[in-house]
């Protein structure tokens, strides 16, 4: 059966598809301005690449996609077919797009940095939390009516004050939930990454110092030369790359293997950069290990036996899920697609804070194949 879609100022002169419903409002007002006419699609459900075809008809200047669907590069020759020449994916990750596709359609791709990263960080950091003292267990524990008092050796848990937190992939959000580590509980941190992050270094440094002037321990950030290395040293893992090809299953049985017993791996990043299979496998031989998962290799599937699992944290892809983020991602996304179809530069500037309030800047916020197709 074929999805609703509503259709907001019918009469603009470009024509804009949404292919799932935004939240705020900013966003509809930035392609209106755009003179676009927006539809978007009511329907909750996964469009796939014939869907969205059609709905790209033979007149669409611009779309917004989304994280779940198939951005391939047939879907990109038929936007461009239709006169289409701006695409903006409603994410930061970009994994679902085929980019060298959209380039070779002329199609710029735009993605929505900048405002989650704070927000992912929190999230990784409240599964780090939930899953090293037990909260989801717990939880259960007390619903289900099992609590007849307290006990000295009931849901024991991991003390992260004082111990290790490692980082893979410390660029922004990385970065973000490091630091927060290390300030909320005066963690060590030790990351991997192809590049040093030197902001981070300096300000653990920094840190450290103010710590040392308050009678406190010291702390330290060391970035490692291996990712077993950050495996063997840290109490609590938590990943933050992209997902490509270098990436996939880059924690694996092997790396695992390395883990402490009682270590702590986070994903906030894509599903399949753990190999889920092999994770559930850990996690059932390793009782004092725990995982905190906010993405899942099938998703929306479980690998076999996750969800059995006491010692996982699941949560549905909701890491950046505040009402500010994902508001500000819709401006964003909003942006890239006006901004292009207006002939707007593109945005230099790290801070993407003024598309979020106020006049709108007359720029594309963000567009990753900018260079490929000569856009500055
Ligand atoms: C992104 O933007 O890539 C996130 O995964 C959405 O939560």
């Amino acid at each position: 059966m074929g999805k609703e879609w509503t259709v907001h100022n019918p009469g603009g002169s470009r024509r804009v598809i949404v292919t799932k419903q935004l939240p705020g409002n900013r966003w509809l007002d930035i392609l209106v301005a755009a003179d676009c006419t927006v539809e978007v699609c009511e329907s909750d459900d996964v469009l796939s690449v014939d869907e969205i075809t059609e709905r790209i008809g033979d007149h669409c200047d611009g779309a917004i996609g989304q994280l779940t669907e198939d951005w391939n590069a047939d879907l990109f020759a038929a936007l461009k077919a239709a006169g289409g020449s701006a695409y903006s994916n409603y994410a930061v990750g970009y994994n679902n797009v085929d980019v060298a596709g959209a380039t070779a359609s002329g199609i710029p791709v735009g993605n929505t940095p900048g405002v989650l990263t704070e927000t992912t960080a929190e999230m990784a950091a409240a599964l780090t939390l939930s899953a090293g003292r037990r909260v989801v267990e717990a939880d259960r524990f007390m619903r289900a009516g099992n609590y007849h008092g307290w006990l000295p050796t009931m849901y024991m848990g991991q003390r992260f004050h004082g111990k290790t937190v490692g980082i893979i992939g410390c660029g922004r959000i990385g970065a973000a939930y490091g630091r927060m580590m290390v300030e909320g509980f005066k963690m060590n941190l030790v990351y991997f990454d192809l590049y040093a992050n030197e902001n981070l270094e300096a300000f653990v440094k920094d840190y450290s110092e103010l710590l040392v002037a308050h009678g406190e321990a010291p702390v330290t950030a060391t970035r490692l030369d291996t990712i077993e290395d950050v495996m063997r040293t840290a109490d609590v893992v938590s990943i933050h790359t992209v997902l490509d090809e270098s990436t996939h299953h880059l924690v694996n049985a092997e790396r695992l293997a390395l883990m402490k017993d009682d270590a702590i791996l986070i994903n906030s990043s894509r599903g399949p950069v753990v190999d889920e299979v092999a994770l559930v496998e850990h996690c059932k031989t390793h009782p004092e290990f725990k995982a905190g998962l906010d993405v899942f290799e099938d998703e929306p599937a479980m690998k076999p036996g996750l969800n059995e699992l006491d010692n996982v944290t699941i949560v549905p892809h909701i890491a950046s899920a505040t009402t500010w983020t994902r508001q500000g991602m819709a401006t964003l996304a909003a942006a890239n697609v006006a901004g292009i179809l207006q002939g707007h530069p593109l945005w230099t500037g790290d801070d993407v804070l003024p598309f979020l309030d106020g006049d709108f800047p007359p720029y594309a916020p963000s567009i990753v194949n900018a260079a490929d197709l000569g856009i500055n």
